[in-house]
């Protein structure tokens, strides 16, 4: 797995820690790159056969074959083994974070107060300004974030279990990770550097001075985008306190100048046409069907004349066994609104937030960077939503 660039927010891992982290990653590496591919071969060899001896035809959609797969002992191994694999990678980024949480909140509040913090090495900020953090405890967590810890993480992305919390962050941090076996990047910064790869390619006169990023989590993607356009203005919004405080204080460890805010994306408190750019990475497969249109309503009211949106998404697969496999995701692992996206058209939604049919385009990338694993699927290609005001 390549290697994790350690910096100051992280916690240090005892041998033993560090063993049960190194088993989850082995062990995820074993379900999605040698048993996973077993799911297509039985589909293909016993379930597709099936479906045809008792219907008569090929099966239309994902959801017909959800009843033939489940009930297939190979998929159901695989299914249990893969599910207690993301408890595990919890429980293995938990237990460190628990024990060091006195001190990463010690850090975090000197961090975020003056950017040094004794005995860690932070970089130099070439005199550029440093960033920002406004939280907002009267802000009402939207329900698809209530409802269910979306992918098992304990309390989700918004839960404080101590004041000043900042362990959703840390704990997200090092278990996505862990999730995609290293291939996020040393700073989980794939997403943002493909979605940056995006915008060079089709667009390589944009030089934005005023960037958001929606639903930014720990900032792992903000960081990408505020050293890629060092002259320009990034602030990234999230509804959860403690990944933000996380984020504030990485960025400051990071050197990297960011303007945090905790916001719903469905309603922000920015001024109309505040935005040039507004960027999204993985974020609206997470939120539900009646935000959605409302989140991409709120970026054309956010954007500048002239501004662009981009969102980048995760693929729903092109087959019906390739969609059922990356609807797993929603059954087993609490992504509850993702297999809705299955169905999903992105150019409707962007219009029913208020863009013009013409100044949309749903787009698939493939960007030429080292990506060591891919999930679900050998044609992994992002989908982004691209629009113009
Ligand atoms: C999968 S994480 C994405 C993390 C990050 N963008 C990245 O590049 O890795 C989804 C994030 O979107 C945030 N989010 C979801 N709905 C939101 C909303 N309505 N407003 C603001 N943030 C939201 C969640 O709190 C979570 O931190």
């Amino acid at each position: 797995m390549p290697a994790f660039k350690a910096h100051a927010m992280q916690p240090s891992t005892l041998l033993d820690e560090q063993a049960r982290q190194d088993f989850v990653g082995a062990l995820r590496a074993h379900l999605s790159g040698r048993l996973m591919p077993g799911a297509y071969t039985v589909y293909e060899s016993r379930v597709e056969p099936a479906f045809r001896a008792r219907h008569g035809r090929a099966p239309l959609d994902q959801d017909e074959i959800r009843k033939f797969m489940t009930q297939d002992s190979f998929y159901q191994f695989w299914s249990a083994m893969q599910r207690r694999s993301q408890e595990l990678l919890w429980e293995s980024v938990i237990d460190p974070t628990e024990r060091e949480l006195p001190e990463l909140l010690e850090r975090s509040k000197k961090i975020a107060a003056s950017g040094k913090i004794a005995g860690a090495k932070l970089k130099a900020r070439n005199g550029r300004r440093r960033g920002s953090l406004r939280l907002n405890p009267a802000l009402e967590i939207p329900r698809y974030h209530r409802a269910a810890d979306i992918h098992l993480q304990p309390g989700g992305y918004h839960t404080d279990f101590t004041t000043d919390d900042v362990s959703a962050g840390v704990v997200y941090d090092k278990g996505i990770n862990l999730y995609m076996g290293g291939a996020l990047g040393p700073e989980n910064n794939l997403m943002g550097d493909t979605l940056l790869a995006y915008l060079r390619e089709k667009h390589p006169d944009r030089k934005p001075k005023r960037i958001l990023d929606v639903g930014c989590a720990i900032g792992n993607s903000t960081v990408v985008w505020a050293r890629a356009f060092p002259q320009a203005r990034v602030h990234g919004i999230d509804v959860g306190a403690p990944v933000l405080r996380y984020a504030h204080a990485r960025a400051e460890a990071l050197g990297v100048a960011i303007d945090f805010s905790q916001q719903n994306a469905e309603s922000t408190d920015f001024a109309p046409g505040s935005f040039d750019l507004i960027v999204s990475h993985i974020v609206l497969h997470e939120t539900s069907k009646s935000a959605l249109p409302r989140i991409l309503g709120e970026c054309r009211r956010l954007l500048a004349p002239g501004g662009m949106m981009l969102h980048l998404e995760i693929p729903r697969g092109r087959t019906v066994i390739e969609k059922f496999m990356h609807n797993w995701e929603s059954y087993n692992n609490n992504e509850t609104f993702a297999r809705y996206m299955t169905g999903i058209d992105l150019k409707a939604e962007a219009m029913k937030g208020g863009f013009p049919a013409g100044d949309v385009l749903v787009d698939e990338f493939v960007p030429k960077l080292d990506v060591a694993q891919m999930n679900y699927t050998e044609h992994f290609f992002w989908k982004i939503l691209a629009a113009q005001r």
